[in-house]
């Protein structure tokens, strides 16, 4: 019997793991929410390989060691955090819990860790760090208006934004199937989805009254009037991301941006040089979340042979797949300086909003914290590759593991 399953938790508090606030967060999300945060594109083997690549690699403990002192902290870019964990950027978060940004900013604040906002956020980033006061890092998105990404840098900068993170890998959108079969056309949700929410009355009450679906603040104002609400724009903003976005444009925004410069959604080692080569502060090695190119590598299998040339060059960052504190512990083992997490902190914040968010922090952090003194081990820094062996048996089952 699968005892996992008989588990049913009821409360953010009671959660035991990341899994647990994800079935929460099921139970309270109407299905239009729930596969906008769930899903990947067309037939989802990148976002099922995320989860798989980490079992390529296993610990190998050193015991007898004193690891009474151990600590999670660690430096990013110059800058001290409690943990090597950022909350990923994620556009829409209205949709999960009324001002979701503003939640998961303020658990991040709580959590003494970064907090990167999205081009397509539900927040202005002004309002995010004066009403959160979160060590803000902001996401860009190049879209078709040069207008909107100059205008994104003003109010970035003006929420002194540390960092500038932009995202390469959606300049051509992902085919999300299940996005465009809970619309009948841009913003028109068919009956199916309709009566799904009415049977989410909490969640519908929570997100959508009584002003109607939180607006994408950022780029509002450069869309067709009657594509501003998040309902159509969510359906209407595919339509204008730009593909021809290249180096020479992110050449051209490295001398805009002064502060740190992050790219996100580079799985090749080559793209890494070039990102050096243009002095860029810090990659983020993503294949977002298994949103985007259908049958990609997950970034933890790219990330041994570009920690080994680059890692002294340019800060490596990691996301896609991360739900344990053993999967931190793997990347950081093989290189990366943090870990950016996208759904894990979701799955709480759709599950009980900014308490839920910080009981999906706890757990992870206790969970690496664990794994530290379980591998004999006082620091995130004391992480290297000897502490992993490569290679899963082949003849390894569920069967002969017991
Ligand atoms: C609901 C959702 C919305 C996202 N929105 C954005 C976004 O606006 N900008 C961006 O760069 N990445 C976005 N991402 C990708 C995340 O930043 C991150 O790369 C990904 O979620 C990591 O995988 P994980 O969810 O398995 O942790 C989004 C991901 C999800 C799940």
């Amino acid at each position: 019997m699968n005892r996992h399953r008989a588990y049913r938790c009821r409360t953010v508090q009671s959660a035991i793991n990341i899994e647990d606030l994800r079935r929460l967060a099921a139970r309270h999300l109407a299905n239009i929410a729930f596969e906008y945060l769930e899903g990947g594109a067309e037939e989802e083997r990148t976002l099922r390989r995320n989860r798989q690549a980490f079992d390529q690699w296993q610990f190998i403990p050193r015991t007898l060691v004193n690891t009474e002192s151990r600590h999670l902290r660690t430096s990013l870019f110059g800058r001290d955090y409690a943990l090597p964990i950022i909350i990923a950027p994620t556009g829409n978060n209205g949709l999960q819990r009324r001002q979701g940004d503003l939640k998961l900013a303020r658990a991040a604040t709580q959590a003494q860790i970064p907090f990167c906002l999205s081009t397509v956020s539900n927040t202005r980033p002004e309002e995010i760090t004066s009403r959160s006061g979160c060590d803000l890092w902001m996401q860009l998105y190049i879209l078709e208006k040069p207008e909107i990404t100059a205008d994104l840098l003003t109010h970035a900068a003006a929420a002194n934004a540390q960092a500038l993170m932009v995202t390469t890998d959606a300049n051509v959108f992902g085919n999300r199937e299940w996005d465009q079969r809970n619309f009948k056309r841009p913003g028109q949700p068919n009956l199916r989805s309709v009566l799904d929410a009415l049977c989410h009355l909490p969640w519908l009450w929570d997100v959508a009254f009584p002003t109607g679906f939180a607006e994408f603040v950022n780029i509002a104002a450069f869309l067709p009037p009657h594509m501003r609400s998040a309902r159509h724009g969510a359906t209407y903003l595919p339509t204008i991301f730009k593909a021809r976005v290249d180096w020479d444009l992110l050449a051209r925004l490295r001398e805009r941006w002064p502060r740190t410069l992050i790219v996100k959604g580079i799985l090749h080692p080559k793209d890494v040089e070039r990102a050096i080569e243009l002095g860029i502060d810090g990659v983020v090695l993503s294949n977002h979340g298994g949103r985007q190119l259908d049958g990609s590598v997950a970034p933890i299998e790219m990330l041994p042979e570009i920690a080994q040339a680059y890692r002294a060059r340019i800060t490596l960052l990691i996301d896609s797949g991360f739900r344990r504190g053993t999967d931190i512990a793997k990347a950081l083992a093989l290189g990366a300086h943090g870990v950016l997490l996208g759904r894990a902190p979701l799955y709480g914040l759709a599950a009980g909003g900014e308490a839920g968010v910080t009981r999906a922090l706890t757990i992870l952090t206790c969970e690496l914290d664990r794994v530290l003194g379980q591998l004999g081990l006082n620091s995130v820094q004391e992480l290297n590759p000897a502490c992993l062996r490569a290679g899963w048996p082949t003849a390894f089952t569920e069967q002969g593991a017991r």
